[in-house]
């Protein structure tokens, strides 16, 4: 009996824990429904990753805008921690209101969780941020405020915490370009402009490996694929490098569109994952994840092609 219930644990554990990374391929959670964290952000507490992103599974209240959460102590198997912001319409953005691309950030002297989020009507003319805090990582979060940052209209933000913890927005400002700009100690503003990088992109992401800050970004094409592109810096106020592509402009980022770049420190080596989202526009509950680990070094950036890839965590080797 005893060595039974050992095999029928064996088996169980096989055939819901996953070990492997498979983009584009449907990303089951512990619940077996494909994750729904769309144009998403992870930050880690501790031992454990959350992933945050736009909720968008079939048979939500429209009226509603959902951000999602998910805990996992592997980056493989994903515990869904509920939809840890519901929203309704702030203050009269209209009907059809759009809330894209959540990050969240960890501030260790309030000990709030801040998210960050583009909050706009259906035509995307208001162009704000919109924040919301939380006590814990798995929510809720409510609703504070919502503004331009500095000023200026921002559609796609990225989420940026260097080395330092220095926590920065990336934010695409339609008539001048990429921006990025360092949030204030307590997370609940944007404070100073680093670089403004007069190129239209958005999707924007950034990492800091081996001394240099590489950004990364799509053009602007709606939900439709484009060949990303990358720069890097020795500060992040620039001097910022031309644009090049990250993979064959042909395959156009193998379908999908940047939404940020995980840095994973292991003993023997670092791993940067480039993560992007393979939008479904008419189905957008089946969007897809595109996760890579980069070529990354010496100031050059690639994406191989994807295909299915293994992480271990603690030495931060990658195998495929
Ligand atoms: C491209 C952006 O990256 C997405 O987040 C979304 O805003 C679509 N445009 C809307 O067309």
């Amino acid at each position: 009996m005893k060595y039974f219930l050992i095999l029928l644990t064996l088996i169980t554990s096989c055939a819901y824990g996953q070990d492997t990374i498979r983009p584009a391929e449907p990303w089951p959670d512990n619940q077996g429904n494909h994750i729904q964290a769309h144009g998403g952000g992870i930050i880690k507490i501790g031992k454990t990753y959350y992933w945050y992103g736009e909720e968008r599974r079939q048979g939500l209240d429209t009226t509603l805008r959902y951000v999602s959460c998910y805990a996992s102590k592997d980056l493989v198997n994903w515990n869904f921690k509920g939809d840890v912001l519901k929203m309704s319409d702030p203050d009269s953005l209209g009907p059809r209101w759009v809330l894209e691309r959540p990050k969240v950030y960890y501030n260790s002297g309030t000990k709030k969780y801040v998210m960050y989020m583009h909050i706009d009507n259906r035509s995307y003319k208001v162009a704000q941020v919109a924040v919301a805090v939380s006590d814990r990582p798995d929510g809720p979060f409510h609703y504070v405020k919502r503004f331009r940052p500095l000023g200026h209209e921002s559609r796609d933000i990225g989420q940026f915490i260097d080395d330092d913890g220095t926590a920065y927005l990336v934010f695409e400002d339609r008539p001048f370009g990429f921006r990025i700009a360092k949030l204030s100690g307590d997370f609940m503003d944007v404070e100073k402009q680093m670089s403004l990088i007069p190129a239209h992109m958005e999707g924007g992401a950034i990492v800091h490996y081996n001394g240099l800050y590489y950004s990364i970004g799509s053009a602007l094409t709606g939900w439709n694929p484009n060949p990303n592109k990358y720069a890097t810096a020795l500060s992040l106020e620039g001097p910022w490098s031309e644009f090049k592509d990250i993979a064959p402009p042909e395959t156009k980022t193998y379908g999908s569109q940047s939404t940020m770049l995980l840095k994973v420190v292991g003993k023997k080596r670092t791993t940067v994952i480039f993560m992007g989202d393979i939008w479904k526009p008419r189905t957008q509950w089946d969007s897809r994840y595109l996760w890579m680990p980069l070529e990354i070094g010496d100031g050059k950036l690639w994406l191989p092609q994807p295909k299915p890839w293994t992480l271990n965590l603690k030495t931060g080797e990658v195998a495929m």
